[in-house]
C-alpha cells in the first residue's frame, strides 16, 4: 500500500530498458518519414536525436526529399517482422544543417502516439509519467523536458540506442563518459548530441578528436557509474574499473580489446539543451559480441509477448 501511494505521489518515468545488443545494425525496427501527398520514405539510417528540450529530432535529407519546410510530417515506427505500425511521433520543420551535399533537417516534436500496449496501461503509464514529469524540478532535474516530449522519445526509444563510453581529451583534462544520444546518417556525417552544461564540450570544441568504445552490456552498473563523469571538468581515465588504453590515431581513452571508432569535429552547433557535434569518422576497428543498449520499455515487453524478448544486460 505504501509503495503504491508513493508511486501515485511521485510518478514514474516511461522506461528506457537496458539490454544486450548483438547486431547493432539489425534493428528490429523500420522508421519511415510520412508527409501528407508524398509517398513514406524509409529513414531507419538516417536519424540522430539533437536536444531534449525542446525534444528535437534530425533526419538526413536530400533534394530527391523535395520541400520540407512548412509541412508537418510523421515518423512512423513499424516492427519489420509482424509489420505493424507501433508508434507515430509527429512533427514539424524547423532549422536544418548542412551535411555536404545533404542536409540534416531538424524537426520539433508535436505529440505521439504508442500502440505497444493496451490503452488502459497506456493510460495507467503515461498518467504517472506526466506526475513524474511535474515533479522533475522539485527533484532537481536540469533538463526538465515536457511530459509530452517524454512520450515522443519513449516512442523514439523503439529504435534500439546503443551505449558508448566516449574519450576526449585536451592540455592536461580528459574525460571518459557514457553516451548513447549519437548515430550516423550516412557514410562521412556521425553526430552526436550532449548537454550543452557539460565541461567535456570545451575538450572536444578544443582537440576536435572523439574516440568511442561499444559499452559492454555485462558492466552495465559501472557503465552506469561513469555518468557521474558528464558534469566532471577532467578525469583520471586510469583509475577506472575498465582496461582503458589510446586509441590508435588520436591516443584517446578508449576500451582495450572492444569495437572503436575514432572522430573527427566537423561542425558544432547547439540547439536547445544539447550541443550537436557533426563528425567525420577516421578510423573503426574490434567487435564487441553485447553491446549495453537502451530501448522503450514497453516496445520490449511487446516483444516478449511476441516471444522475440531482448536479451537482459547483466549488472556486472
Ligand atoms: C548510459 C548513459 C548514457 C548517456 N547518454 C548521454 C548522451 O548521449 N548525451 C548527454 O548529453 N548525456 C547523456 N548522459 C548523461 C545523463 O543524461 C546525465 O546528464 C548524467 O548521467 C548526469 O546526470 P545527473 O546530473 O542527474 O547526475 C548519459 C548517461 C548515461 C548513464
Amino acid at each position: 500500500m505504501r509503495r503504491f501511494l508513493s508511486l501515485l505521489w511521485n510518478g514514474q518515468a516511461l522506461r528506457h530498458l537496458p539490454f544486450a545488443l548483438s547486431n547493432p545494425a539489425e534493428s528490429p525496427v523500420r522508421l519511415e518519414l510520412h508527409r501528407p501527398s508524398s509517398r513514406p520514405r524509409d529513414v531507419s539510417d538516417q536519424h540522430v536525436p539533437v536536444s531534449m528540450r525542446p525534444l528535437i529530432l534530425g533526419v538526413r535529407v536530400d533534394e530527391s526529399f523535395g520541400d520540407l519546410v512548412a509541412r508537418d510530417c510523421t515518423l512512423v515506427v513499424t516492427d519489420r517482422v509482424t509489420e505493424e505500425r507501433l508508434g507515430e511521433i509527429q512533427l514539424t520543420p524547423g532549422d536544418s544543417v548542412p551535411l555536404g551535399d545533404a542536409r540534416l533537417q531538424l524537426f520539433r516534436t508535436t505529440g505521439s502516439r504508442n500502440r505497444t500496449v493496451p490503452p488502459l496501461t497506456r493510460w495507467w503509464r503515461y498518467a504517472l509519467s506526466w506526475e513524474h514529469a511535474r515533479r522533475a524540478p522539485a527533484r532537481g532535474d536540469g533538463l526538465c523536458m515536457s511530459a509530452s516530449d517524454l512520450r515522443c522519445l519513449n516512442v523514439y526509444y523503439m529504435w534500439p540506442r546503443p551505449v558508448f563510453l566516449v574519450g576526449v581529451a585536451a592540455g592536461d583534462r580528459s574525460n571518459f563518459f557514457p553516451m548513447d544520444l549519437v548515430g550516423r546518417v550516412d557514410a562521412d556525417h556521425f553526430l552526436l548530441a550532449l548537454r550543452a552544461t557539460s565541461p567535456a564540450i570545451e575538450l572536444m570544441e578544443t582537440s576536435r578528436v572523439i574516440a568511442m568504445s561499444a559499452a559492454p552490456a555485462d558492466q552495465r552498473r559501472a557503465v552506469y557509474a561513469l555518468g557521474a563523469h558528464h558534469r566532471k571538468s577532467s578525469v583520471d581515465t586510469s583509475a577506472l574499473p575498465f582496461d582503458v588504453g589510446r586509441s590508435e590515431r588520436h591516443g584517446l581513452p578508449v576500451l582495450r580489446g572492444g569495437f572503436t571508432r575514432e572522430l573527427s569535429v566537423q561542425q558544432v552547433h547547439r540547439f536547445g539543451s544539447h550541443v550537436l557535434f557533426d563528425c567525420r569518422v577516421d578510423a573503426e576497428q574490434g567487435t564487441t559480441p553485447r553491446q549495453l543498449a537502451h530501448i522503450s520499455a514497453m516496445y520490449a515487453e511487446w516483444l516478449a509477448r511476441h516471444r522475440r524478448p531482448v536479451e537482459e544486460a547483466d549488472p556486472g
